[in-house]
């Protein structure tokens, strides 16, 4: 059977080195499961990989993505644990590809209940949010939280949790008259232009408090002035550099208010856990996506088929959520 697979065989700009592969799928072996793609999510880290400066690249040529949701399909002999019509999550090294067969216990369950353009993007932004209101800074309910690029999956997830868990939150974003709407109607406290000032606007907002915890993906003059914002003994989590700037820090919030740096990356917190504490915090996460709390915005989807235009419209700035890729490969 001749199947699609979205891959590069150079890194580059995924407009000159992506490319519709046609490749041979088998029947599921013994102990196989054949699993076809259903609907993918692109992210800023695939363009780094793609583009050769991610923190962990792929052996050459890839298929490109890395995280989506499939339909199992059939299944080989002696597979017990999944059944025809299960949903799984896509093997993170082989995403954009209409369908494969691999080692039945290899993949991830999935519940089947989620809107599927949900469950495609469970497995990264939603537990990077999930983990660093967790894992740094004791918050208690009433305290505030800041972040900038608070309308990226990450941050309206971070949204969400900070008021399912009863924190404020100050939110930085590069388009107020868009996203103040949406982020507040997901629980956002306050919303203001990541700009010049806004560490002198949102005291009045929060009636003085300072937040102890900071989120911080873009780097540069952002988290700068975010770093001068911070409570006493303040945590920065810087866990994304959208700039691509060297993050500075200012002296007299160090010495003065022993503000701290801390760095965080999914891929790391999970090689580090155990499979039992993956599987808690996953299925929380998909309770909370079931309540709600996190529902990401949606920028358009593609057809695998159309896999180029999908990266492109990926890439582009002020989008309105996430890109969606979907497959619809049968037997
Ligand atoms: N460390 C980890 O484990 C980990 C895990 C997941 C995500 N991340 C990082 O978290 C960040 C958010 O990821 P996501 O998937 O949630 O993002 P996303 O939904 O794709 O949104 C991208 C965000 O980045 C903003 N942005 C892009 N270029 C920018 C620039 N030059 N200056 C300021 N803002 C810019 C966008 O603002 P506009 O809408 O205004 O364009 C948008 O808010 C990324 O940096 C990603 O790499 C890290």
């Amino acid at each position: 059977m001749e199947i699609k697979a979205l891959r590069y065989h150079e890194t580059g700009k995924p407009a000159d080195v992506l490319q519709l592969d046609t490749l041979e799928l088998g029947q599921p072996g013994p102990g196989e499961a054949l699993v076809a793609l259903r609907a993918a999510v692109l992210h800023p880290s695939d363009l780094g990989m793609i583009g050769g400066s991610y923190g962990r690249l792929r052996d050459l040529p890839a298929v490109a993505g890395r995280e989506g949701v499939g339909e199992v399909l059939a299944v080989g002999e002696g597979v017990k644990r999944l059944s025809i019509g299960d949903r799984v999550r896509m093997p993170e090294e082989s995403v954009l590809v209409d369908a494969l067969c691999a080692n039945a216990d290899d993949f991830e369950k999935a519940p089947a209940d989620l809107p599927v353009e949900q469950a495609c993007m469970a497995f990264i932004n939603p537990p990077t949010a999930y983990r660093i209101l967790k894992d740094f800074v004791d918050l208690k309910p009433g305290d505030w939280i800041i972040q900038n690029a608070a309308n990226s999956a990450v941050g309206q997830c971070a949204i969400g949790l900070a008021k399912e868990l009863g924190l404020h939150s100050i939110n930085l974003v590069r388009d107020v008259a868009k996203w103040e709407g949406p982020l507040k109607a997901m629980g956002a406290d306050v919303v203001l232009a990541d700009g010049e000032d806004f560490f002198k606007q949102f005291g009045a907002l929060t009636g003085g408090a300072k937040p102890k915890l900071g989120l911080n993906s873009i780097g540069g003059d952002s988290v700068i002035k975010m770093i001068r914002c911070m409570a006493e003994s303040g945590v920065v989590v810087t866990f994304g550099g959208m700039v691509g700037d060297k993050v500075r820090f200012p002296t007299r919030n160090l010495i003065f208010d022993d503000v701290s740096l801390r760095g965080f990356w999914m891929d790391r917190w999970g090689r580090n856990a155990t499979a039992e504490q993956r599987g808690e915090m996953q299925h929380e996460i998909h309770e909370l996506i079931r309540k709600g709390v996190f529902n990401m915005t949606i920028a358009g989807k593609y057809a695998l088929a159309d896999g180029k235009q999908a990266f492109e419209a990926a890439q582009a700035g002020s989008r309105d959520g996430k890109v969606i890729v979907t497959g619809d490969f049968t037997l």
